[in-house]
């Protein structure tokens, strides 16, 4: 299937993200709750001279989990190990990872919730005993060792809260969402993307990408990629309105963010469902997506701003995507 440019995955053409990541807490923008808790907790943790709590991110792709995870790092004044759940197939890749920390680092567990069951009670004494018990050997002569770890920092981070275990979720204790962004905020996101990428753009242009980016920062700094190259070819000196308008709309990006994907997923609802509720599973098979795709990165999007809901039943399409795709809905047909 094709990459939409309004995916909130990262795609290859997001390459550049690492040079337009915030590297300080105060250069970071929005989620505020979440930057005014983690300010006084590092502050508390440097005071004491203490490694700060485990921190676990969670939210939909591209709203900056891993460029939080930086920051820590740097606001703390430490290094940062980086790994994934996926690169975590056996007990012994954990272990390799964890004896290399140093008193103070940030260990960064992207994806976290794909860490196998049994890797993971390692974790739960690293983190919470800062002991490595592991099992050395083979059969007869196998015995388990507990090595001493330094105190250290865990960033965990997750699209999937939901599938952490309870004993896993419970040892952070810095717990917290990351919401999407308003598009105030992400107008301030384009804006610096602007400045770091020496690329002018007009107020009011900032604002109308920041409204078609789905409340997404990665979106908002890809679409200003590709209106930079409108605006280019078409001898801009500045990227105005005018051509933000006319990229967005060749790249089929619409005034809400949605794009043809999530036409198929409300059209598939009113059409084949009479517009739910309809489960997930048959949802994604009339589509031709992935479940985990749509419940991972489309469908938080369309459920807050009100074009979908939830119920115990499965998904239902409301009165404003009636309303915005001008479909009749089954209520007002007699
Ligand atoms: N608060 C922010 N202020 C400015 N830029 C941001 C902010 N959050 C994210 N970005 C930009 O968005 C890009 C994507 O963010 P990031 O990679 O941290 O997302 P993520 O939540 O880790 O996504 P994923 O779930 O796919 O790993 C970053 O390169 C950064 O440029
Ligand atoms: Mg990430």
């Amino acid at each position: 299937m094709a990459k939409r440019v309004v995916s909130s995955d990262k795609l290859n053409e997001d390459n550049t993200e690492s040079t337009l990541r915030p590297i300080s807490l105060s250069e970071y923008i929005g989620q505020s709750e979440l930057k005014e808790n983690l300010d006084i907790f590092m502050k508390a943790a440097r005071m004491r001279d203490e490694a700060l709590d485990h921190v676990l991110l969670y939210g939909p792709p591209g709203l900056g989990k891993t460029t939080m995870a930086y920051i820590i790092a740097n606001e703390m004044g430490t290094n940062i190990k980086t790994t994934s759940g996926p690169a975590i197939e056996k007990s012994g890749d954990l272990a390799a990872v964890l004896s290399t920390l140093e008193p103070g680092d940030v260990l960064f567990i992207d994806e976290i919730h794909r860490i196998p069951r049994f890797v993971e009670e390692i974790l739960y004494s690293a983190m919470e005993d800062f002991k490595l018990d592991i099992v050395v050997g083979t059969d007869a002569s196998s015995r388990s060792i507990s090595i001493d770890l330094p105190r250290f920092t865990l960033v965990g981070a997750t699209t999937r809260a939901g599938d952490l275990t309870g004993p896993l979720r419970d040892r952070f204790g810095i717990v917290s969402r990351l919401n999407f962004y308003t598009h105030d905020e992400l107008k301030d996101i384009v804006l610096r993307t602007s400045r770091v990428l020496d690329s002018p753009i007009s107020e009011d242009a900032a604002y109308e990408l920041a409204k078609r980016s789905r409340g997404t920062p990665r979106i908002a700094n890809r679409l200003f990629k590709r209106v930079r190259d409108f605006a280019l070819v078409e001898g801009k000196k500045e990227i105005d309105l005018d051509i933000t308008d006319v990229a967005l709309d060749k790249l089929k990006v619409d005034a809400f963010g949605l794009d043809s994907t999530d036409y198929s997923i409300l059209e598939a609802i009113i059409d084949k469902f009479s517009g739910g509720p309809v489960g997930i599973d048959a949802l994604a098979s009339s589509i031709g997506e992935e479940a985990s795709t749509i419940e991972d990165v489309y469908e938080p999007y369309l459920l807050q701003n009100g074009f979908l809901k939830r119920t115990s039943r499965g998904r239902m399409v409301t009165e404003k995507t009636y309303k915005y795709l001008k479909k009749k809905s089954q209520d007002t047909l007699f």
